[in-house]
């Protein structure tokens, strides 16, 4: 039995034959091997790695390394053909809540490359920090990396990649054939970018970075033309420094209150006849969603984006509100043939405790039927108000990235996988992953971890905003009669 994550497809051993160490490897490139596939014979002279690109023998050699592991001497002879189930198989880490430094990400690259996982989404820009670089907007860093505090703690937080440790970090994924995908959030979610520059909402008030959580009633203005041109200019600035065909543009949690106000906003929606605020949301979106896709990109939106029916360019969604209603707009578009990204808040969010998410229930996510034909692939991500750390941020991602993973590349079983961890937890301790152990919580310890964790949460909530978001929902019912 080799002890091998994610699973390969057709393992044939053959116990009966062994080849001793010292192994000797021949690498081959054969054009009879498609995109990601490979094969892994072993004999008892030799072992040969096949594949039809360095990607596939790349894999093979992850795969290798995990057999060297488990057999350092002596190896039952094998035949292994293997090749992913899905195209797309990610990880996002968000370091705006937190700032992580470089090497902190490469280090969780390296272990992305064992698993196989060929997406780094990189959550860069939020309501309480902008991360990234721009030469032309200067005060995204220079104040957008900045909060004071976190709900009165009373720590600053600050931080933000330039322009090479980008590059540096892009390079080091290309070597491990992992993409790197950008996410600028708007128009929710840019608190720091308006405290940076105040033009962009809709009042032009000075603001400051947000020092608590939850969802902002702050959005860009998407009435005022300058705000249009800020992003066409940062974004042409940001697409140079990703070759990666996608670009996220976010588009969640986006509460309109401002637009409610603004006659800027107001006149939008009258001159576009457009319906109300969702639809403001759409056609905003869709300007800079045609812009990428002018750049040769495609999008990526979260699927509460889409309550507007009016969004039109190349994207595809990202699937993490499960809600009937923000489900609807997803199968909406997958039924217009889009694709999806299968990321659901209740199995595959690693920010949430192990009382609520043990890795079994993220093991056994399954994609609504109505995504079968068009899902790219599966997403795990790690939203990091309340990870201060990397270690914290290891602890919440390991095991349950390595179950999505193997979800991605060929789906076994919850019990198979928990014994074959065992063995990968060696490999993890030569990294020095801070890996949870604890990751099917009993029913009382869960219960205590979960009620920890949200009164936590809570307590670092704004409360006024959770009172605004209410206020909101009424006004938009009155207006439109709902
Ligand atoms: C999200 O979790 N706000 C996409
Ligand atoms: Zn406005």
């Amino acid at each position: 039995m080799f002890n091998i994550i994610p699973y390969p497809k057709e393992v044939k051993a053959d116990n009966s034959r062994t080849c001793s160490a010292p192994y000797i490897v021949n690498k081959v490139i054969s054009p009879r091997y498609e995109n990601e596939a490979y094969s892994i014979r072993v004999t008892p002279d030799e072992i040969v790695l096949k594949a039809g690109t360095e990607k596939g023998l790349f894999y093979a050699e992850k795969t290798f390394l995990q057999m060297k592991k488990q057999y350092p001497d002596n190896m039952p002879c094998v035949h292994i053909k293997d090749a992913p189930d899905y195209p797309y198989r990610g990880y996002m880490l968000d370091c705006a809540r937190h700032f992580f430094t470089p090497a902190e990400i490469k280090k969780q690259i390296d272990i992305m490359a064992l698993l196989k996982l060929n997406y780094f989404h990189w959550h860069l820009t939020e309501d309480q920090g902008w991360r990234i670089e721009s030469d032309i907007y200067p005060n995204l860093t220079v104040k957008g990396s900045k909060r004071k505090q976190t709900a009165g703690d009373g720590k600053p937080v600050e931080g933000y990649y330039t322009k090479a440790d980008i590059k540096d970090i892009v390079a080091y994924c290309a070597e491990r054939h992992i993409e790197v995908i950008p996410e600028i959030d708007l128009p929710g979610h840019s608190g720091a970018a308006m405290a940076a520059y105040p033009f962009l909402s809709c009042t032009g008030k000075e603001m400051e970075v947000e020092e608590y959580y939850g969802v902002s009633p702050h959005v860009v203005c998407a009435g005022k033309e300058t705000t249009y041109e800020f992003y066409f200019r940062l974004l042409t600035e940001v697409m140079e420094l990703f070759p990666c065909k996608y670009f996220h543009l976010g588009g969640d949690e986006a509460m309109k209150a401002n637009w409610l106000d603004c006659p800027d906003c107001q006149n939008a929606i009258k001159e576009n006849n457009l319906k109300d605020e969702e639809e403001l949301q759409a056609h905003f979106m869709t300007r800079i969603i045609r812009f990428i896709n002018e750049n040769g990109k495609t999008a990526i939106l979260w699927n509460d984006a889409l309550a507007g029916g009016n969004f039109e360019g190349d994207f595809v969604v990202q699937y993490w509100q499960q809600n009937r209603k923000n489900s609807e707009y997803a199968i909406r578009e997958a039924q217009k043939g889009r694709k999806i990204i299968w990321s659901p808040f209740f199995d595959l969010y690693l920010d949430y405790p192990y009382g609520m998410t043990p890795l079994k229930k993220t093991y056994k996510s399954t994609p609504l039927p109505e995504f079968r034909d068009g899902l790219l692939g599966m997403e795990a991500p790690l939203w990091t108000e309340h990870v201060e750390t990397i270690e914290k941020a290891e602890y919440q991602t390991y095991p349950r990235l390595i179950a999505c993973a193997e979800k991605t590349w060929n789906e076994r079983d919850i019990r198979s996988f928990t014994f074959r961890l065992n063995q990968f937890e060696r490999i993890l301790d030569t990294y020095a992953v801070h890996y949870a152990k604890d990751y099917n919580p009993s029913f009382v310890k869960g219960k205590i971890n979960v009620v920890k964790f949200f009164r936590t949460a809570f307590g670092r909530a704004s409360k006024e905003y959770m009172k605004l978001a209410g206020k909101t929902r009424k006004r938009i019912k009155e207006k439109y009669k709902l």
